[in-house]
């Protein structure tokens, strides 16, 4: 059995690159599930397959195999033996991942593979129902948040940094509306659990996040 660390959050609250840094200096393995939604939702774009048609997505699901695999501790995404980890990030994934990730068959789908992960390895592990649903069991929950405005911000200045010319304002209403989405879907809904430590990250840098979410963590591992 691995130790299990579950963070979940809205979309850009920042849960990716924290997990990273903490999972790293831990010397755990990262575990992004949204991954495994954005490949689902990728095959989805590209075989011409409405990614809000639950029976469409629900039948081609058998035709989809998605692995992680751990190259220098770099999650890799495999959809059909293929590596995606690149693809899976661009922005008509995020919706249609939000999308797909909503239909009861492939939240199902993807169960057995990230349970498996978290019994054979210590993780970190981030998504949106870890500590609800995936891992109820897990030594440490963590909800990461932040504002909508802060996320939007955040997201802005990253798209510009690598050279693009975003519009704040429909960053800010794509957020809003994913996480809509994730928190009223009927299946696993965007939700804090019981017994999760809410962590709001509006006015703190990564530096300061991550340091105190090593705090966090080594006093609820040292309670155990
Ligand atoms: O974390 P992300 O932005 O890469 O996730 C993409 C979408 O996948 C997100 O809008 C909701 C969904 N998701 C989910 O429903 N459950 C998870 N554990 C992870 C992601």
């Amino acid at each position: 059995m691995g130790i299990n660390i579950a963070i979940d959050g809205p979309a850009g609250a920042g849960k990716s690159t924290i997990a990273r840094a903490a999972a790293t200096k831990l010397g755990f393995i990262y575990v992004d599930t949204g991954a495994l939604y954005r490949s689902i939702g990728l095959y989805c774009l590209e075989k011409g397959i409405e990614t809000t048609d639950e029976t469409a997505v629900s039948d081609v699901l058998s035709d989809i195999n998605v692995e992680l695999r751990y190259i220098d501790n770099i999650q890799k995404v495999l959809l059909n033996g293929k590596d995606v980890s690149e693809d899976i990030r661009k922005p008509e994934c995020s919706m249609a991942a939000s999308n797909v990730s909503a239909i009861p068959r492939v939240r199902a789908f993807l169960l057995d593979l990230q349970q498996k992960m978290a019994k054979e390895n210590n993780v970190i592990m981030d998504g949106r129902d870890i500590g609800t649903v995936i891992l109820p069991n897990a030594e440490v929950k963590i909800f990461l948040t932040a504002s909508p405005e802060e996320r939007a911000n955040r997201r802005y200045k990253e798209l510009v940094e690598k050279g693009n010319n975003p519009d704040y304002n429909e960053l800010l209403a794509e957020i809003n509306q994913r996480d809509y989405n994730d928190m009223h879907r009927k299946t696993a809904p965007l939700k804090q659990a019981d017994d999760a430590i809410l962590f709001d990250t509006t006015t703190l840098d990564k530096e300061s996040v991550v340091e105190e979410l090593l705090s966090i963590i080594s006093s609820k591992l040292g309670d155990k």
